[in-house]
């Protein structure tokens, strides 16, 4: 998962970070202080002590003063500042973006893609932690299986399958997965993705919006039966939500949906063949099948079990 510094940075995937469980060995701190010269980070090689980084601290330098800033209005990152995005930080997306060109001049496809997660995305990074603050907040009051954590795990699911499909949009996929269940009919009474656009716009372009409201309509198990999504992104996220409805957290979401409408026992375990059970065959990517094939497995072991356990009427 990323590690947000307060400006946007994902610090998971920086070579300098070494907190725990980001160690890194001499020899790669000693190429990430190579490369900091190569790109013109730095007008020297420095030491690996001076490369190595263990995250924002108060006390560290900041050109933008961004970590004292936050500090001082008691938020964690920029994304909750009323006052995003200041000039300040208008400024630091600048020179940030400044370096790009010559990161990907003189940088291996590889170590391009490493700067470009750690520090290329940071108005990414905060868009995504400005839709998470959004649907918390939209999904306060829901406990029946459809709330936040749900969709975190959807994106979670998500960006791990994201990860092996080539050509993803990973921002259209991830701001699809956050904002799939935020107009879902089961729980608001919205008409054309009223909520998840009263988030995007003014934040992404028009026609980004578009594609993800797309993807959001394409994932419903009750209202696509049998429709494979045209898009990759929609495919991703489709088996993102359905996962989430395998396993031990399916089980776990069956029941306590039951429990808020009062449903009985039986009528749950119903639930398990009508959805459930179909939804391994369902699955679009590769990815998602090999997750899928595991909880599957459980939720049979499950079913026999409580087979055993339950009295016939
Ligand atoms: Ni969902």
């Amino acid at each position: 998962m990323k590690i947000l510094a307060a400006c946007g940075n994902d610090c998971s995937v920086c070579p300098r970070y070494t907190s725990l469980p980001y160690e890194k060995t001499g020899e790669e701190l000693q190429h990430t202080a190579e490369l900091w010269m190569k790109i013109g980070y730095r007008d020297h090689v420095v030491t690996n002590d001076e490369i190595a980084c263990s995250g924002c601290r108060p006390e560290n330098r900041c050109r933008y003063r961004v970590i004292k800033c936050c500090a001082e209005k008691g938020i964690k990152t920029c994304a909750a500042c009323p006052a995003y995005p200041c000039e300040t930080m208008r400024e630091c997306f600048a020179v940030t973006r400044s370096f790009e060109p010559k990161c990907r001049e003189v940088c291996s496809d590889a170590e391009y893609e490493i700067l470009k997660r750690a520090f290329f995305e940071k108005e990414q990074n905060l868009l995504i932690e400005q839709a998470i603050s959004y649907i918390s907040e939209l999904f306060r009051s829901n406990a029946g299986g459809h709330d936040t954590e749900h969709t975190l795990r959807v994106r979670r699911n998500a960006m791990m399958i994201a990860e092996t499909e080539s050509g993803c949009d990973r921002e259209i996929t991830e701001l699809a997965a956050l904002l799939h269940d935020a107009d879902d009919h089961k729980l608001f009474h919205t008409e054309n993705n009223r909520n998840a656009r009263t988030f995007l716009e003014g934040r992404i372009d028009a026609d980004r919006i578009e594609r993800i409201c797309a993807c959001i309509n394409s994932v419903s198990f009750s209202r696509n039966r049998g429709k494979i999504p045209e898009t990759l992104e929609g495919r991703i996220v489709q088996d993102a939500d359905r996962l989430d409805a395998m396993g031990a957290v399916g089980i776990a979401r069956t029941f306590a949906y039951g429990g808020e409408h009062g449903r009985p026992l039986r009528e749950s375990v119903q639930h398990f063949h009508d959805k459930l059970l179909l939804l391994k065959d369902e699955m679009n990517t590769e990815t998602a099948k090999q997750l899928a094939a595991k909880r599957h497995a459980f939720l049979e072991a499950f079913l026999s079990e409580l087979d055993e356990e339950m009295i016939d009427l």
